[in-house]
C-alpha cells in the first residue's frame, strides 16, 4: 500500500489492521477562524474541515477500515443505505479493492454530487420510494438474508476509522494551545461519529493516554426537523423515539431514526455535552459565514457552526471555552444548496464597455 503510515492510517496502532484500501484519507485541515471566534465569543474555536477526505466527507475515514474488513472477510458485495455520502465513500472505496458495490438511497432526496459519485465510481444504485430509515432497514434485511456486507455505521470497523478524527483533533489543538479543546461541536444524523468520537475518548482515559476530566463535551447537534436525538436528550432518555416525517435542508442529516443513538447518548451524558437543534434558516447563514472565510461545506456541516452559535447565546456554552467544530462534507456535494444560499450569476453582454457599465464604473 502507497498510503501505508499516512493519514488514518498513522494511527493503525489503534485499528484492527496495520493498513487499509487507502485513497489516503484522513489527515484534514484543522483552520482558525478568528473573526467568527470573535463573532461567536469563545475563547478559541477552530473547524475541522472533514470535507477535505478524497471524496469530501468523513466517511472515508470509516470506509478505508471498513472495506479492509470486507477484503479479511472475503465477502462479495458491499452495501449502505445512504443519505449519500457513505454511498460515494463505499462506491469509490469498493471500486479501489474491486469489490462489487449496491447503495440505497432515498428517492429525490440526496445531493447531486453525491449521486454523481456514486454513479462513476460504478456503484449500483438502488433510488428508494421512502426516507433514509427505510433504505436502512431494507439493507439491514439482505445483509442479515447474507445478500450483501452491511457497510453503514452499524458496522464497528466503521467507527474503528472514524475515531481518528478525535486523535487528529487532540494531537493538533495540544500542539496549538498546550491543552485540549473543552468542547467538540458536530452535526449529527445516525450519531455514528459521536459513538465514535466518544470510543477515542474512552480508550484515551482506559489507557492513561487522557484524564477524564481532560475529555472534551460532546455536542450534537441536529436540524430541527430531524432532531430525535435532541429529543433524547432533552427528556434524558438512552434511546430515540423514531421520527416518520423528516425535512430539512441539510439532506446528510435527514434522518429520523439514528441506530447508533445508544452508543452516543451516553457519550454526550457521560462527557457533560449537550445537543441541540437548529433551523433550516441558520444552517444556510452558517454556510454562508463558513463560505466567507473561504471554508466550504455542505448544509450538514454548516449546523455545527449554527449550534454553536445558539448554545453560546443561550448561555450553555460559556466564553471561556477552547471550541472545535466538526465540518463533515464538502460544499460542491450539494451545488444546488450553495447556489441557492449565494449571490446569483448576473447577466452581462459579451464587451468591455457594457461590463463597464453594468458595474457602474
Ligand atoms: N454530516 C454529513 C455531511 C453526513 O453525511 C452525515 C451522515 C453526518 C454529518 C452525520 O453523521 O450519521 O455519524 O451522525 N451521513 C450518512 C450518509 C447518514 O449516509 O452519508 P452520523
Amino acid at each position: 500500500d502507497d498510503f501505508a503510515g499516512r493519514g488514518v492510517w498513522r494511527y493503525a496502532a489503534a485499528l484492527p489492521f496495520a493498513e487499509g484500501v487507502s485513497l489516503p484519507e484522513g489527515d484534514t485541515q484543522f483552520h482558525r477562524v478568528p473573526r467568527l471566534e470573535d463573532e461567536v465569543g469563545v475563547e478559541s474555536l477552530r473547524v475541522k474541515h472533514e470535507g477535505m477526505n478524497p471524496t469530501g466527507s468523513f466517511k472515508d475515514r470509516g470506509m478505508t477500515v471498513g472495506v479492509r474488513t470486507a477484503q479479511a472477510l472475503g465477502v462479495g458485495r458491499l452495501a449502505c443505505a445512504s443519505t449519500g455520502n457513505t454511498s460515494a465513500a463505499l462506491a469509490a472505496y469498493g471500486a479501489r479493492a474491486g469489490l462489487e458495490t449496491l447503495v440505497l438511497l432515498p428517492a429525490g432526496k440526496v445531493a447531486a454530487g453525491k449521486v454523481a459519485q456514486a454513479s462513476l465510481h460504478g456503484a449500483r444504485i438502488l433510488e428508494v420510494d421512502g426516507n433514509f430509515d427505510t433504505c436502512l432497514d431494507i439493507v439491514q434485511d439482505l445483509a442479515e438474508r447474507g445478500e450483501a456486507y452491511l457497510l453503514n455505521s452499524l458496522n464497528p470497523f466503521r467507527l474503528e476509522g472514524q475515531k481518528t478524527i478525535g486523535l487528529e483533533i487532540l494531537e493538533a489543538h495540544r500542539a496549538d494551545y498546550g491543552e485540549y479543546p473543552d468542547r467538540i461541536v458536530l452535526p449529527v444524523g445516525n450519531a455514528g461519529n459521536t459513538a465514535a468520537l466518544y470510543k477515542c475518548f474512552r480508550e484515551l482515559v482506559q489507557a492513561g493516554a487522557m484524564d477524564r476530566d481532560e475529555v472534551p463535551k460532546l455536542t450534537g447537534v441536529q436540524a430541527a426537523g430531524a432532531a430525535p436525538m435532541v429529543e433524547a436528550v432533552e427528556e434524558g432518555n438512552d434511546e430515540t423515539r423514531r421520527w416518520d416525517h423528516v425535512e430539512t435542508v441539510a439532506t446528510a442529516i435527514r434522518i429520523g431514526n439514528p441506530v447508533n443513538a445508544p452508543k452516543a447518548l451516553p457519550g454526550i451524558r457521560e462527557t457533560g455535552g449537550t445537543a441541540v437543534a437548529v433551523e433550516d434558516d441558520a444552517i444556510t447563514q452558517a454556510q454562508r459565514d463558513l463560505a466567507g472565510e473561504g471554508i466550504g461545506v455542505e448544509p450538514a456541516s454548516a449546523a455545527s457552526l449554527a449550534g454553536l452559535r445558539k448554545l453560546r447565546e443561550r448561555g450553555d456554552v460559556s466564553a471561556d471555552e477552547r471550541v472545535v467544530c466538526l465540518t463533515t462534507g464538502h460544499l460542491l456535494k450539494d451545488p444546488d444548496a450553495a447556489a441557492a444560499a449565494g449571490a446569483d450569476p448576473e447577466p452581462v453582454p459579451g464587451d468591455t464597455a457594457g461590463v463597464l457599465e453594468h458595474l457602474g464604473s
